[in-house]
């Protein structure tokens, strides 16, 4: 299974390296937090409740790589993750989601990933009982009661048992004449009719009246059982489609829910991470007048605190305990400060950390290495039309000196900044592949940067626009 604590703290940011270009002490102090963990789950039991997870507060300017951090060391330990906007927020009372929203969204999203995990151990069995229910479809069973015309006479058992048998090699012959056709694909176009459960279509979605959301109540859970029997309907779907549907329906009768519900429970309460984004909205910087906007921003960090804490939220899959879940909280505070938040709630993040600005160095590397790196995904896009872009290091420089430049004359918005510089650099070649550009090779070097984007760097109207 992916859950995976054992990493350690320099395991972990050379993890991170492969993604996150420099801003060291942020990925120090998460690693230092994952492995806390992993400490805790090794401590003395009497030790284990007593050690609280080390929250953090992850300040720095737009684009920079705070949430690539948070999500990156997410995926690295498995966890069930999920970023919210503090500013989506509203004090009880108002309109708004309730923070405890957060508690259950990450339980669903643990649900979903235990649950993947099982269905992903099932599936070869999932698949065979398919392809099985399939061939059924195709070649109708034999009708099993013994027709009443077949006379009774002393010969009559006798013939009737040789032709069954007849009969029966026939029918496997056919069906296993048919299994190769089905696994060959040759039969994916044929149509069958089968029985969807109607609370397996994904699409549906019941909205209830407001406040049933926030008891974790699910309509449709409420719905679904009240009948007992569950409906399904008839479909007529290709054999390709049916595969598939049939195979998730196997395989979730294979699943034990229960054991999935306990597992993702634990899971969440162990190694949940919580996100939230643009914690610095939420913070207040007049001291004195509380009116308007401040009055509901101090109840929101007044919300977040017991969850922050350590407190029971009650789920539909159960009550999740808060107390070790990770939250890391990351903002800008450009304008407030992280001590502009109230006193309990800066008690609850002890770990600060600051990330800097990117420089053009950083630039230059953010397009070169990371395994997701920006020249690689557009390489791989133009790759799938057959044509090789190349990338003289000359034109990486100058597209990192232009992003530093406009970043500097315009607005600061860190490394999205690259993503609209190549945008614009590579438009005509995405536009004009396969159509108008025909050869195999695309070769981006200086002087071809310079020309497709000086004129809109130096000219600081155009960049507004269009960078
Ligand atoms: N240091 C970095 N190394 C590699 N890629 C980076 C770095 N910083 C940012 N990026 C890339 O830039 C984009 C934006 O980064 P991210 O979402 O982490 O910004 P952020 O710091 O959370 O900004 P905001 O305050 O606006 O939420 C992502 O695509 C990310 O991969
Ligand atoms: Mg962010």
């Amino acid at each position: 299974m992916s859950f995976n604590h054992e990493l350690t703290p320099h395991e972990i940011v050379s993890e991170l390296d492969r993604y996150i270009i420099g801003q060291h002490e942020a990925k120090k102090s998460v690693a230092i937090a994952l492995r806390n963990r992993w400490r805790r789950l090794n401590a003395p039991e009497d030790m284990r409740d007593e050690i609280m997870p080390n929250n953090i507060i992850m300040i720095g300017p737009t684009g920079v790589g705070k949430t690539e951090i948070a999500r990156r060391l997410a995926r690295l330990a498995g966890a069930p993750f999920i970023k919210v906007e503090a500013t989506k927020f509203t004090e009880v009372g108002y309109v708004g989601r309730d923070v405890d929203s957060m508690i259950r969204d990450l339980t669903d999203f643990s649900i979903n990933m235990v649950r993947e995990e099982y269905t992903e151990s099932v599936q070869e069995r999932a698949k065979e009982l398919a392809e099985d229910r399939i061939l059924d479809l195709l070649i109708p069973p034999a009708p099993s009661t013994p027709s009443p015309l077949v006379p009774n006479g002393p010969a009559g058992p006798q013939s009737e048992t040789v032709s069954k048998t007849e009969e029966e090699s026939l029918r496997s012959r056919t069906r296993d004449k048919f299994r190769t056709k089905l696994r060959t694909g040759e039969l994916d176009d044929r149509e069958v009719e089968i029985d969807v459960a109607s609370d397996q279509s994904p699409m549906l979605q019941v909205f209830g009246p407001m406040g049933m959301e926030e008891m974790g109540v699910n309509m449709q859970d409420l719905f679904g059982n009240l009948g007992g029997n569950k409906k399904s309907k008839k479909r007529r779907v290709p054999v390709k489609e049916a595969r598939d549907i049939i195979a998730q329906e196997e395989a979730s009768k294979l699943i034990d829910m229960d054991k999935v519900t306990k597992q993702a429970l634990e899971r969440v309460q162990q190694a949940g991470i919580v996100f939230i984004d643009e914690i610095d909205k939420v913070a207040s910087r007049s001291g004195g007048g509380k009116s308007g906007p401040d009055v509901s921003r101090e109840g929101v960090q007044r919300d977040l605190l017991p969850i922050v804490e350590g407190s029971g939220v009650m789920t539909k899959y159960g009550l999740v305990k808060t107390d070790h879940i990770l939250f890391i909280a990351s903002g800008a505070f450009h304008i407030s400060k992280p001590s502009d938040l109230i006193p309990e709630l800066q008690g609850r993040f002890p770990i600060r950390v600051e990330l800097h600005s990117l420089t053009e160095d950083d630039f230059y590397k953010i397009l070169t290495i990371p395994k997701n790196a920006l020249l690689k995904q557009y390489e791989a896009l133009l790759a799938s039309e057959g044509v090789k872009v190349e990338f003289s290091d000359d034109a990486v420089r100058e597209v990192a000196h232009m992003a530093a430049t406009v970043n500097e004359d315009v607005e600061n918005i860190g490394a999205r900044r690259l993503h609209t510089i190549l945008t614009t650099l590579l438009e005509d070649v995405l536009f004009d592949v396969p159509d108008a550009f025909r050869e195999d090779t695309y070769v981006v070097d200086r002087a071809l940067v310079k020309a497709k984007l000086s004129n809109v760097v130096e000219n600081r109207d155009l960049s507004q626009y269009i960078l």
